[in-house]
């Protein structure tokens, strides 16, 4: 375990296990279709590389880089960084989150999705803290885990860039970001 990590919440197995549910149940969901998977760069990345091998349907996927925090607290804004290069117009979508917390990003990606003429816009998060949540309406359809109130970092999930390649998920140690 890294010497920052307090505490294991999810090991590697566990993660994996669970994409191969979410990822039959959004095949069924799907079927027929071809949704377009828009993961939220970075932190998507290691979810949304496991989750799709485990979707049977066909699907395009595409990437946003969007931002709206500094360290460990949430500034309110948030900032297209990089856009996505699909036509969304008539499309399903599903958008693919390491984590929801607030649901602030969420909520601006998919007002913005909508504005663009999607068909559909569903959101499939690895974590969810829903004890952080302060915009109200935000339910993520898929699920992986709920996460209690606490910084995590792993498989995707960094503090200040770092931590993103652990291949678990674990709470970070308060002395680090309360230096
Ligand atoms: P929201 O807009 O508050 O829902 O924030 C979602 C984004 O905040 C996620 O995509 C993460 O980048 C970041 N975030 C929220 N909680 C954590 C955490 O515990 N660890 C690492 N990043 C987090």
């Amino acid at each position: 375990m890294h010497k920052d990590v307090e505490e294991i919440l999810f090991s590697l197995d566990q993660i994996v296990a669970r994409c191969d549910e979410i990822g039959k149940q959004i095949s069924k969901d799907y079927e027929g279709k071809t949704p377009v998977i828009i993961g939220l760069l970075k932190g998507c990345v290691p979810f949304m590389a496991e989750l799709i091998k485990h979707i049977d349907c066909d699907i395009q996927i595409d990437f946003f880089d969007v931002s709206s925090y500094d360290g460990v607290n949430q500034t309110g804004n948030i900032r297209i960084l990089k856009d996505i290069e699909t036509d969304v117009h008539g499309r399903d979508i599903i958008i693919c989150e390491d984590i929801v917390d607030t649901g602030l990003t969420i909520k601006r990606v998919m007002e913005l999705l909508g504005c663009r003429g999607a068909t559909s816009v569903e959101v499939v998060t690895l974590f969810d803290k829903k004890e952080g949540r302060t915009v109200s309406n935000i339910e993520p359809k898929y699920i992986g885990f709920d996460v209690p109130k606490k910084f995590v970092v792993g498989f995707g999930l960094d503090y200040n860039e770092v931590y993103r390649n652990l291949p678990y998920v674990g709470v970070l140690k308060r002395t680090v970001y309360e230096k």
